[in-house]
């Protein structure tokens, strides 16, 4: 098949040509959003799932969703090596310079421009690519004390007050949360707490891998009721299918019935791994139908453009030891294990191998789906491990 014509997109964060399953999200997203700006209760959400799963395919949506209902948006993504203030500030002085340039001149503007400049005097950034460029005083005494948990809520309600002011309301979007420090989240929480107390229009939407759910709880015990933390997961075959055949019927082309299943065997309906697949198929195609043979042929090419990809990147980034404790991991299997009996595969205590398995959970490699447990937090990756691995002795 023509590839200048391949429908499909796999790729992080890109729009795939049908976002399947996903309604029932969205919907209660934009009911969300729409409470949050009438003033009325609701709470914050972060979606939570596995790499490749369409979370940042979705805060993208949901933005677009904010906008429609004209929300000023800013949206982030967390780096391991960067501050959360470092990249907020940025996006909220837009936010707040396009609300000071709604009609009529907004004291509460003025005077939230003010407070995000004491907030950036306050933090007293280290960092040099950053340069405020507010041409405002800044408000004494107002977030300014440089302590992150007294500063953000206060910069915070200043936002939320200046977005009430002008009828509008604010969504603060988030990618990649769990690279956030205990510190920056827990002053998110706080803020996030004083917004709600107040019903203020301000929301924020977030999203990461599973281990957010933790490491927020962990930061402030409240944020469970706080916020929800829907699951982003893998599509039900149905949908999974859906998002195969939608996209090829547009161009008059069809997968067999046992083309699709033979996807959705080898993808476990991970959208990610259903874009790489459909996109190779696609272009081994000479006609349609399109049938198994060309899956065979496509699951081999996908394999390998995702270890010299997908996995291999993240592969990269890992120490000899992090690299033995997940080849011992995903030989036992592509499931939840327990932290000691991998531990005891590696002939290694529990407390001295801790600091490699709390490594390999910050760079985003593994998770605790519940105590003392540990997964992959990459679909597929115990597979790859395997290929790339000898087996550990
Ligand atoms: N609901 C969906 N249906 C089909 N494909 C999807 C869906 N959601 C995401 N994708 C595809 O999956 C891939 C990964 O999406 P992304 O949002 O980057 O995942 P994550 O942020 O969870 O790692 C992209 O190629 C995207 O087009
Ligand atoms: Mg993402």
């Amino acid at each position: 098949m023509d590839p200048l014509q391949n429908p499909f997109s796999p790729g992080a964060g890109s729009p795939p040509p049908e976002l399947a399953g996903r309604k029932p999200l969205l919907d209660q997203a934009r009911i969300t959003l729409g409470r949050v700006k009438a003033g009325r209760a609701e709470r914050s959400f972060f979606l939570v799932g596995l790499r490749g799963v369409g979370k940042t395919v979705l805060l993208n949506k949901i933005r677009e969703l904010a906008d429609n209902q004209a929300y000023h948006t800013a949206l982030i993504e967390a780096h391991e090596g960067k501050s959360l203030v470092e990249l907020l500030l940025p996006a909220l002085r837009q936010v707040l310079s396009a609300l000071d340039r709604m009609a009529q001149l907004s004291e509460k503007a003025k005077r939230a421009l003010r407070i995000l400049k004491s907030f950036f005097n306050g933090v007293k950034l280290k960092v040099y690519d950053i340069e405020i460029g507010l041409d405002v005083e800044p408000e004494a005494g107002t977030a300014d004390s440089g302590d992150l948990e007294a500063d953000l809520p206060q910069l915070f309600i200043a936002v939320g007050e200046a977005a009430a002011d002008r009828a509008s309301a604010v969504a603060i979007i988030i990618d990649e949360m769990q690279y956030l420090s205990e510190q920056e989240l827990s002053a998110l929480i706080m803020a996030m707490h004083q917004i709600s107390q107040r019903q203020l229009p301000l929301v924020l939407v977030g999203a990461g891998l599973p281990q957010l759910v933790a490491l927020a709880g962990r930061s402030k015990s409240y944020a469970e009721r706080l916020f929800q933390y829907p699951q982003i997961g893998p599509l039900l075959p149905a949908e999974a299918a859906e998002a195969l055949q939608e996209p090829v019927q547009e161009q008059g082309v069809a997968f067999t019935p046992e083309a699709l299943a033979m996807i959705i065997e080898q993808t476990q309906g991970y959208p990610y791994f259903l874009q790489e697949w459909g996109y190779q198929a696609w272009n081994l195609a000479d006609a349609s139908p399109i049938g198994t043979d060309v899956i065979a042929r496509a699951t081999a090419e996908s394999i390998r453009r995702l270890d010299q990809n997908f996995f291999r990147v993240r592969f990269d980034r890992l120490t000899p030891r992090e690299k033995y404790y997940l080849r011992a991991l995903a030989d036992m299997g592509d499931t939840t294990q327990r932290s000691g009996e991998i531990a005891e595969r590696l002939h290694v205590k529990v407390q001295s191998i801790a600091p490699v398995r709390n490594g390999l959970i910050k760079k985003g490699m593994i998770y605790s789906p519940a105590h003392g447990d540990t997964a992959f937090t990459v679909p597929l990756f115990a597979a790859f491990m395997k290929r790339i691995m000898p087996p550990v002795a």
